[in-house]
C-alpha cells in the first residue's frame, strides 16, 4: 500500500547529512537498496542521486507501526524517513560518504512499493547491456550513470555561462527543415498538409546559423540536437547534441581561441585538469604524414617515418611495387618490441590486412644488434641498416613497413599505431590530450559518385593563398577548416565560411550542383547572402562524445539518458514501430510489399 507523504518535507539529500548534523531531526526519501534484518534490529540503505545513507530502526526508537512496515521493506521500495543524526555505533565506514553516521528512524512512510527488479542496481553492473537498455529507467538509477549525467549537465551549464559571459546568445533553430548538407543521410518527417512533401530533420544547424549571422546576430550558440542516418559505432548516436557555435566578423584564430578557453574551463572546472594554451595545431597534411590520420591521438609517440626515399633502388617487389605505382613505403618503431614472438606478430598482419594492406614488413633488432627480418633475402645488411638508422631503431626495437598507395599506408599505420599503444597500456584515460588540425582539404574525391564532394560541407572557405588552383589541380586546395581532437577522437569541427558569392557559385559547380539545384536546396542561403553578409565562422562539438571522453566511458551510450543501439532502434520504448493505416492514409503513405 503506498502512503501519501502530506505533511513531510524532505530536509536533505542522503549525502548532504554530515557529522555537523548530529542530534538533529532529519527527513530523507529515496530509494531502498539494501535492508538487513538482525533480528529487533532494520539496517536500511537509503539511495537517492546523491548516494547511500543507512538508517537504524529498533521498535522502542520507531514504535510499532514503523517498524512493522521496516520489516516489509525490500529493494527499490520508495521510502520518506524522519530519524535522528548519530555517530556510527559500529565505527566508520570509509567506502561510504555518510560513513561516519547514520540516522536512527523514528517514522516511515512507505511512498511506493516495487516489484523485484530485473538485474540488481548497482555500480558497474555485470548486467548485460541489452537488458539494461530495455529497463533504461533502472539503468539510470546506477550511480555511475547518474554520475555521468550530472557531468553532462554541469558541463552543458559551464558552456552556457561561458558563452553567454563571452557575448554569445543563445538562439533556437527549427528542427523541421529542409535538408542541410552535412553529408549523411537525413531522417525524414512526412507532411499530412502537403502529401508527398517531407521534412527533413537537421543533421545540424548550419545553415540557420549563417543566416542568423547575415541576421546581425553576430556570436551565436546553441545546445543542438542533431540526427543522422549513418553507420552506427561506439561514439555515434543517430540522434546526439552539438554545443553549435557561428561568430561573425572573425577569421580562424578568432575562433579556435575562444574555443582554447571555453575547453580549459570546463576541463578545470570539470576534471581539474589544467588545460596548457594554446592547444597544440597541426595541419592535416602534417597530422597524416606523422600518425596517419587526421585525428592522432597525442598521448603517445610512435610516429611514422616515410622511407620511400632510402628503398626506392631495392629489388623487393613489395616496396617497389608500391613506388612505381605511386604510393609510399612507410614505417613505425615499436620502441622494445623487438622480442615480439611471431604468433603476436603476426595477429599484427592480420590487423593490418583489416585495414587493406596487402601485408606488414617487419625488422627486428635484435639484442646483439643482428636482424630478423621478413625482407631479409631482398636486401643487404648494409640496407637494413640504413633503414634501422633511419627509425632510430635500437637494439630491442620492432620496425614495422606498410608498403602501397598513401591512403592505405596511413590507414595501415595510423591504425597499428592505436593497436600497439592499446597493447603496451599507452592510452591512460584521465589524461587529455587536446590537438587542432587544420588546414583540411577542401574537396575529397569520391570515386563512387566519380567527383568531387566537399570534405567539410558546401559553405566551407577555400585558402586564399590555393584558390587560383581551383580549376587546375582542385584535390590540392586547402579550406579554413578545422577540427578538434582529443586523445584521438574528433570532439568538434567548424570552418570559416564563405560570404562571397562568386566563390560559393564556383564551390557549388565544383561538386556538382546546377544552378537550379543549388538554387532547389539552399537558394534561401544564396539570396540571403545578397543582402550583406558578415564574414562569418563556426564550430560544432559533438556535445556527447566530449562527455564520453571526460568520464572514461567505452560507450556514447553511457553518457545519453535514453540512447539508441546499434540498429537505431530503442531497446525500451521499441521505436522505430509501425504506425497505425489510418495515420499512413491521412499522410498518402504506402509501405511497399517487400518491405513487409
Ligand atoms: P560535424 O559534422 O563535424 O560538423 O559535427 C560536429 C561534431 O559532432 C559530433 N558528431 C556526432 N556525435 C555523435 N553521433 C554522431 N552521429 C555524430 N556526428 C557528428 C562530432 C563532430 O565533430 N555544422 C558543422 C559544424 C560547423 O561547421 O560549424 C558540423 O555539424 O564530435
Ligand atoms: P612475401 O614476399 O609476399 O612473402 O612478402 C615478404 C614480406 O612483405 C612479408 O612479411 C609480407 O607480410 C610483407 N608484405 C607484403 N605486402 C606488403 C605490403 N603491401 N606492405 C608491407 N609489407 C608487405
Amino acid at each position: 500500500m503506498a502512503e501519501s507523504m502530506l505533511g513531510l518535507k524532505r530536509s536533505h539529500r542522503c549525502t548532504e547529512v554530515t557529522t555537523a548534523d548530529a542530534g538533529k531531526e532529519v527527513t530523507v526519501m529515496g530509494w531502498v537498496q539494501k535492508s538487513r534484518n538482525k533480528g529487533g534490529i532494520i539496517f536500511v540503505d537509503l539511495r537517492d542521486r546523491s548516494g547511500l545513507l543507512q538508517i537504524i530502526f529498533e521498535e522502542s526508537e520507531c514504535g510499532a507501526e514503523s517498524f512493522s512496515k521496516a520489516e516489509r521493506l525490500r529493494s527499490e521500495f520508495v521510502v520518506a524517513i524522519t530519524g535522528v543524526v548519530e555517530s556510527r555505533a559500529g565505527g566508520v565506514n570509509e567506502n561510504l560518504a555518510t560513513g561516519a553516521i547514520e540516522v536512527r528512524a523514528r517514522d516511515l512512510r512507505i511512498l511506493s512499493e516495487s516489484e523485484t527488479p530485473p538485474f540488481p542496481i548497482e555500480e558497474n553492473s555485470k548486467t548485460k547491456e541489452e537488458l539494461r537498455l530495455k529497463y533504461r529507467y533502472l539503468d539510470l538509477r546506477r550511480p555511475d550513470i547518474q554520475k555521468n549525467m550530472m557531468i553532462r549537465s554541469q558541463v552543458a551549464t559551464l558552456a552556457r555561462a561561458f558563452l553567454a559571459e563571452e557575448g554569445f546568445l543563445e538562439i533556437e533553430t527549427p528542427t523541421m527543415i529542409k535538408s542541410t548538407p552535412e553529408g549523411a543521410r537525413d531522417y525524414l518527417v512526412p507532411s499530412r498538409v502537403h502529401p508527398g512533401s517531407f521534412y527533413a530533420l537537421p543533421q545540424s544547424p548550419q545553415l540557420y546559423k549563417q543566416l542568423l549571422m547575415c541576421s546581425g546576430y553576430d556570436r551565436y550558440f546553441q545546445l543542438a540536437r542533431c540526427y543522422r542516418d549513418e553507420d552506427l559505432r561506439a561514439d555515434r548516436q543517430p540522434e546526439f547534441t552539438q554545443i553549435d557555435m557561428e561568430l561573425s566578423f572573425v577569421d580562424v584564430d578568432d575562433v579556435l581561441n575562444v574555443n582554447e578557453r571555453l575547453l580549459k574551463k570546463i576541463f578545470k572546472e570539470i576534471c581539474n585538469c589544467d588545460l596548457p594554451l594554446p592547444i597544440e595545431r597541426l595541419t592535416w597534411r602534417e597530422a597524416m604524414d606523422r600518425f596517419g590520420s587526421d585525428k592522432p591521438d597525442m598521448r603517445f609517440g610512435m610516429e611514422l617515418n616515410d622511407v620511400s626515399e632510402l628503398v626506392k633502388d631495392t629489388e623487393f617487389v613489395v616496396f617497389k611495387g608500391a613506388l612505381e605505382m605511386g604510393g609510399s613505403v612507410r614505417a613505425i618503431n615499436a620502441e622494445g618490441q623487438g622480442a615480439m614472438p611471431r604468433k603476436k606478430i603476426d595477429a599484427l598482419v592480420e590487423y593490418a590486412k583489416g585495414f587493406g594492406a596487402k601485408g606488414l614488413a617487419y625488422l627486428a633488432i635484435n639484442e646483439d644488434g643482428t636482424y630478423k627480418c621478413s625482407f631479409s633475402k631482398f636486401m643487404t645488411e648494409e640496407e637494413l641498416h640504413i633503414l634501422a638508422e633511419a627509425l632510430g631503431g635500437k637494439p630491442g626495437d620492432l620496425l614495422l613497413f606498410a608498403a602501397d598507395k598513401d591512403k592505405v599506408v596511413f590507414d595501415v599505420l595510423g591504425n597499428l599505431r592505436l593497436e600497439l599503444a592499446r597493447q603496451l597500456d599507452l592510452l591512460k584515460k584521465n589524461e587529455f590530450k587536446f590537438l587542432w588540425v587544420t588546414e583540411f582539404p577542401l574537396l575529397e574525391y569520391s570515386e563512387e559518385q566519380g567527383r568531387y564532394t566537399a570534405m567539410h560541407h558546401p559553405f566551407t572557405m577555400p585558402m586564399d593563398e590555393d584558390w587560383a588552383m581551383i580549376d587546375t589541380n582542385p584535390g590540392a586546395v586547402r579550406a579554413k577548416a578545422y577540427d578538434i581532437v582529443l586523445n584521438g577522437t574528433e570532439i568538434g569541427g567548424g570552418s570559416v565560411r564563405i560570404h562571397q558569392g562568386d566563390i560559393q557559385s564556383k564551390m557549388l559547380e565544383i561538386l556538382g550542383f546546377s544552378k537550379e539545384q543549388a538554387q532547389e536546396q539552399f537558394g534561401f542561403l544564396l539570396d540571403a547572402f545578397k543582402f550583406g553578409v558578415p564574414p562569418h565562422a563556426g564550430l560544432a562539438y559533438g556535445l556527447d562524445r566530449v562527455i564520453m571522453l571526460i568520464v572514461g566511458a567505452d560507450s556514447i551510450r553511457d553518457v545519453i539518458a535514453f540512447p539508441k543501439v546499434k540498429d537505431a532502434s530503442c531497446l525500451m520504448s521499441e521505436a522505430p514501430a509501425p504506425v497505425d493505416s489510418k495515420q499512413l492514409e491521412e499522410l498518402r503513405i504506402g509501405i511497399s510489399k517487400d518491405s513487409e
